[in-house]
């Protein structure tokens, strides 16, 4: 082995050293998500710690050096005089639930000790654990990071994009959702095309109770607790919908297969799964791909594992080849991948019998 270059030295150490900031300040963030910091400071007026102390019912000293550490992380704004503010840009990243750009409901504070150890025993094992394993504040964070994505930009964006849909949505026909999560996509649709019915296939219990909650009144709208491959019927479903779900399934070409069975002739299956591509070389694009991979042993491979002989696909897993393969392999002989401006985080993908 070389010996060691100085200046890489430095450049490596750095470059880990962020690494670890980046850690400590996700968790500053979930405290000022969790303490309502964040929402006190949304009106975007300058404020000193005492009257943020003073709003929040906090204590000024504890507030104090959140904001400092804020402001040093560019999260907050600073004047001279020690008067703090959140931008406009930053009230909708950090506060505004109903906005794409959210993003403070993924800092969750870190890793449960549990799920740590589950990692440790998956690199050992082969195995992972299901999302009802994940337990409760998983589903949550799921919920909140989804909410407008599988919500309103389901119904405005997305399901335009395919052609015919919104007719056949508007006159009634049957849907099916596979890993239907917690039905935020269920009371969507079910709400906004009260001619529908709506049936979500979900194998977490937990995600299962969320999603009841959800739809409870909805006469249209169910939940059964069951994987995307126990899809019931023949021919029952015009609209067969995946959201985000395919690559954290441990078998997705029995889903495919159970999508195909229980799709009409004219039926469409709409995809919607992680923008990635084949290799690594290409996925390089993406400035986040060291999170997603981060991403993947945390959660989409822990479940895409979860089982014996599982295909394990992961987050970067269900790239457009594979979708391609593992559709056509079903029985699917149209297939069309698209994107959307305003969703720069997914591919979406249109599959016809
Ligand atoms: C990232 S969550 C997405 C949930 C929801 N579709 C959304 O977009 O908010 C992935 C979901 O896939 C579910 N899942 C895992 N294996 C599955 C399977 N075999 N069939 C259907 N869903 C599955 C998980 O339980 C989890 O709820």
């Amino acid at each position: 082995m070389r010996s060691t270059d100085p200046d890489l030295l430095k450049e490596y150490a750095l470059r880990i050293w962020h690494y670890k900031q980046g850690e400590v300040v996700s968790l500053m963030v979930h405290l000022g998500d969790r303490l309502g910091l964040y929402r006190a400071m949304a009106g975007g007026e300058e404020m000193t710690p005492d009257e943020l102390a003073e709003r929040t019912g906090l204590s000024e000293r504890w507030v104090r050096e959140w904001l400092l550490g804020q402001a040093a992380a560019g999260l907050i704004d600073r004047t001279p005089e020690n008067r703090f503010s959140l931008s406009a840009e930053g009230a909708q990243v950090m506060v505004d639930e109903d906005a794409m750009a959210f993003a403070a409901g993924a800092f969750i504070g870190g890793f449960h000790p549990g799920r740590i150890d589950d990692m440790v025993n998956a690199f050992r094992t082969g195995i992972g654990i299901t999302y009802h394993r994940m337990g409760e504040s998983v589903a949550r964070q799921v919920d909140r990071m989804n909410r407008v994505g599988v919500g309103p930009f389901l119904l405005e964006r997305v399901l335009p994009s395919v052609d015919g849909l919104m007719g056949k949505l508007e006159a009634g026909c049957r849907v099916a959702e596979v890993g239907s999560g917690g039905g935020i996509a269920l009371r969507t649709l079910a709400e906004r095309f009260p001619a529908c019915t709506v049936d979500g296939y979900e194998p977490s219990g937990i995600a299962c109770s969320r999603a009841r909650r959800r739809i409870r009144h909805l006469p249209n709208a169910t939940i059964h607790e069951a994987g995307g491959e126990d899809l019931a019927g023949e021919g029952r479903y015009d609209l067969a919908l995946a959201l985000d779900c395919m690559h954290d399934a441990p078998f997705p070409d029995r889903i495919a297969a159970a999508v195909r069975r229980s799709l009409k002739d004219d039926g469409v299956w709409l995809i919607k799964d992680t923008y990635c591509y084949e290799t690594f070389e290409d996925n390089l694009r993406n400035p986040m791909l060291a999170m997603q991979y981060g991403y993947s042993l945390s959660g989409c491979l822990l479940s895409a594992a979860s089982q014996e002989g599982a295909a394990g696909l992961g987050t970067l897993g269900f790239h457009p080849a594979e979708a391609e393969r593992i559709v056509r392999n079903a029985g699917f002989t149209s297939f069309r991948m698209f994107r959307l401006e305003d969703d720069p985080i997914h591919n979406y993908y249109e599959v016809r019998p």
